[in-house]
């Protein structure tokens, strides 16, 4: 149960209830907190986090990108999150790392520039009832009418809690319209990701993916398509237009809690094999990767112990 976790806090862990803050923290009232979240996994060498030194550059950036102080150096994060999964016992799940502005503020302008740090480690099967996702079911999406936040209006490469409205807006018009997941475009109107996920689509057996620039650095997104790679699979990072979601083979999710989720309808369009091939041959490179059997990818892996 999430009650029997212990929490990293400010150089401390701390019972799961007593990881809070005030109501009128900056953090609260405005969502200027910057996260990560990552998975670890029980590989044949033992619980090991996957690509921890990229989450960790991603962390770096989103401060830099919106002039926050990080508490802890890179090494510092890096030890106390394999120490928070070591404290609580786990083999496999998720880590959240949140910074934050704990101060009571009623200003726009926060009252710190250093941020506050809190690691969080859980397993969905024991804590998280209901995060479960079927890769052989695969999932449905529609196009809302959200756009993905603009990047000249917002750091969308910094993975900060205030951007997030736009995804939770996509995903609340997804479920009202009877769709599990939501695509935004993006303001030119060529696609752009899901609320919390990258999209890939695959066309007469190219793997393609909306160029950098207006989406997240997603740590899947980038080692699905160091994967494909090895594999000998071209891929296309481009702008994309919204017609090939009608006319491509194959259309799947990535981030961090799926790896690789097929989409099997986008609003009225019914895909006829979900999962494809590509799909399939990807899902199970990543599983394999993060069960630590390919050892090509090893670097990928750090171990918990
Ligand atoms: C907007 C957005 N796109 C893509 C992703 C996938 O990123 P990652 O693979 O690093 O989990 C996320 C993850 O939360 C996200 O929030």
């Amino acid at each position: 149960m999430l009650e029997d976790r212990m929490v990293y806090l400010r150089g401390d862990f701390v019972p799961w209830s007593d990881a809070k803050v005030h109501l009128m923290s900056h953090s609260v009232g405005r969502g200027s907190a910057i996260f990560e979240v990552l998975s670890f996994h029980d590989t044949v060498h033992g619980p090991a986090v996957f690509r921890l030194d990229e989450h960790m550059d991603r962390l770096l950036a989103s401060a830099a990108l919106l002039g926050m102080e990080l508490p802890m150096s890179r090494e510092e994060f890096h030890r106390a999150v394999l120490e928070t999964v070591r404290r609580n016992g786990l083999r496999e799940g998720f880590i959240k790392i949140i910074c934050f502005y704990s101060q009571v503020a009623f200003d726009i302008f926060p009252p710190q520039r250093m941020l506050d740090a809190s690691i969080f480690a859980v397993d969905p099967a024991q804590d998280l009832k209901g995060m479960h996702f079927p890769f052989e079911k695969g999932t449905t999406a529609c196009i809302p009418k959200w756009r993905k936040l603009d990047p000249e209006t917002v750091p969308v490469e910094a993975k900060a809690a205030a951007n997030y409205l736009n995804g939770i807006m996509a995903k609340e018009e997804a479920r009202k319209r009877g769709f599990e997941e939501a695509i935004m475009l993006d303001t030119q109107g060529f696609i752009a990701e899901g609320g919390t996920e990258s999209i890939f689509l695959v066309k007469d057996g190219r793997l393609m993916t909306p160029a950098l620039g207006t989406v997240l650095k997603s740590i899947s997104r980038k080692s699905v398509l160091e994967v494909a790679r090895v594999m000998g699979i071209e891929t296309v990072e481009g702008r994309l237009r919204p017609e090939l979601f009608f006319t491509s083979e194959e259309i799947f999710f990535s981030g961090t809690p799926i790896k690789v989720l097929p989409v099997r309808q986008i609003e009225e369009r019914v895909l006829d094999k979900v999962p494809g091939p590509v799909t399939k041959k990807l899902f199970e490179a990543m599983r394999d990767i993060v069960s630590g059997k390919d050892e090509r990818f090893k670097a990928w892996l750090f171990p918990v112990s």
